[in-house]
């Protein structure tokens, strides 16, 4: 799909989209227009129960005087509360139907609501990343019905700051690159898309500077990773580890720049989690090779950080097991010592994220000393009980990382929501036996497993982020998320940088 700005004014044909507010009221380029079509426009908004609520829209079919094939009245609400999440849903809402639809050409041409809160720019490019970010489709392995595919091929956002917009896109395109990039991952089926294979497409950001090393077994073996290691191997596909640098920072002296450190991500990649000799049943696995969402949208985001060129140094670093059942499975009672020298009793093996991050987290904060560390896990299927589909679960030692990415995903609309941290919860995790056992009781137990992390963090400023819920969805809900991987994580990571640290 081809993305431009244009100027305002000339009407070419295809899909265009005019705004109308609150009350009905129609902007002054659906004035403009209606008048050419005579009245057409008015005449739609008072025969129809639309009166430009926001997330409305209606459809005139090819209107007499207008070279148009088709005139969409978007609903922008009320001006107050039109932001830039309202400006994608929009577009994302409105994109998507035409998608399939025959045409060819979609015109954005759009007028911001009086009092709204984005500016003309922003409003452009917002359209823009609800167009692109829905336009999104996973379908290398099915052969396409005709009425399946997609026609749409050029959006036109017609506005007044072309070339301010054009500006702010570029930076927003690089996000939606790193969304889709980490959507496709989550995507590919588990026999396609092991360890290994996360390893090669990481690979590919090298041709975007960022440094990528990758770890294999007798590697992490020597570095005393025991603990990611027991999950893999009773996988027939051997483990890796990924570390990735962009290292954007403007130069400053060697000394400054060690002191500030980089900041760090850590992703669970669990490419399918069969739950291992604890197995799943057959309806708990469903869903499971998506059990490497977390390393996805680290991926995604060191694609983003790159292409954009982001002014920071970041480290991105990922887990990647299959968590498997046979012979050389790890077994319910082992003692695994992981790299920070504490022992680990498995007492589920289908508790495996928290070993894979152990590691990852404890390598991140001994070589990189980073100013922070968050991490993104599907960790536990509690998170889902607690809080559903829209937040993700939020834990961490520090409250300013903690607003700051409360904030971002405000911004983003990817919500996330603090859960307590406490000595009474990690006490949950003692054993008689090893430092800790890999499970709590049956309560509170997505604390129980951030406790967890947390004995593996070492002081440093540190965020969970339990993605369960949010990583990927059964049907379409989420307007800007047509697959079944959402690439939840790569905008908020990504605005948390801009804002606060960048
Ligand atoms: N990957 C799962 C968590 C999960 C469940 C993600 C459902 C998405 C949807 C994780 O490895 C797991 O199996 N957790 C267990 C922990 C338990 C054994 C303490 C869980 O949540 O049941
Ligand atoms: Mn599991
Ligand atoms: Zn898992």
């Amino acid at each position: 799909m081809q993305i431009s700005f244009g100027s305002p004014g000339a009407i070419g044909p295809g899909a265009l989209v005019l705004s109308v507010q609150d009350g009905g009221v129609l902007s002054a380029q659906a004035a403009r227009c209606d008048e050419m079509t005579s009245g057409a426009l008015k005449r739609a908004v008072e025969v129809s129960r639309f009166k430009g609520q926001a997330g409305r829209s209606i459809e005139v079919l090819a209107p007499a005087g207008v070279k148009s094939s088709r005139i969409v009245l978007a609903g922008v609400g009320k001006g107050e509360k039109f932001d830039g999440n309202a400006a994608e849903r929009l577009a994302a809402t409105v994109s998507g139907r035409l998608l399939a639809s025959g045409e060819e050409t979609l015109t954005f041409a759009l007028d911001p609501p009086k009092r709204s809160r984005i500016s003309e720019a922003e409003m452009a490019s917002h359209l823009a990343t609800g167009t692109y970010l829905r336009s999104y489709r996973f379908d290398h392995y099915r052969k396409l019905g005709e009425d399946e595919k997609q026609t749409l091929k050029t959006v036109v956002i017609a506005t007044k700051a072309a070339s301010a917009a054009r500006k702010l896109w570029a930076d927003a395109s690089a996000v939606a690159e790193g969304v889709f990039l980490a959507r496709d991952l989550v995507n590919e089926p588990p026999n396609v898309l092991h360890p290994e294979e996360v390893a090669k497409r990481s690979l590919a950001l090298k041709k975007l500077g960022v440094k990528v090393e990758i770890f294999d077994v007798p590697a992490m073996q020597k570095l005393g990773m025991n603990a990611l290691l027991g999950v893999g191997q009773g996988s027939a596909f051997p483990s890796r580890m990924v570390v990735m640098q962009w290292n954007g920072a403007p130069k400053r002296s060697v000394k400054a720049k060690n002191a500030a450190g980089p900041l760090a991500f850590v992703g669970k990649g669990v490419c399918f989690d069969s739950g291992g000799l604890s197995l799943k049943t057959g309806a708990g696995m469903m869903g499971m090779k998506g059990d490497m969402a977390g390393a996805a949208a680290v991926v995604g985001l060191m694609h983003t950080l790159a292409k954009r060129k982001a002014r920071i140094d970041a480290v991105g670093l990922i887990g990647l097991v299959e968590n498997m059942p046979d012979g050389k499975a790890q077994r319910p009672n082992d003692i695994v010592k992981t790299m920070s020298g504490q022992t680990i009793e498995i007492l589920n093996t289908d508790a495996e994220g928290r070993l894979v991050l152990a590691d990852v987290l404890w390598y991140a904060q001994s070589r990189f000393k980073p100013r922070f560390m968050v991490n993104l896990a599907t960790l536990t299927g509690a998170i889902l009980v607690a809080l559903g589909t829209e937040h993700a679960g939020l834990f961490s030692n520090n409250d300013d990382l903690s607003k700051a990415l409360t904030r971002a995903g405000v911004k983003e609309h990817e919500l996330v929501w603090r859960l307590p941290l406490a000595d009474a919860y990690d006490r949950l995790v003692k054993s008689k036996i090893a430092d800790m056992k890999n499970i709590g009781g049956p309560n509170a137990g997505s604390i129980t497993a951030a406790q967890i992390l947390q004995r593996f963090v070492n002081k440093v400023p540190w965020a969970h982020l339990d993605i369960a819920g949010v990583a990927w969805q059964d049907s379409d809900q989420k307007p800007l998320a047509p697959s079944w991987g959402t690439g939840w994580g790569v905008r908020l990571l990504n605005r948390l940088v801009a804002d606060s640290y960048e």
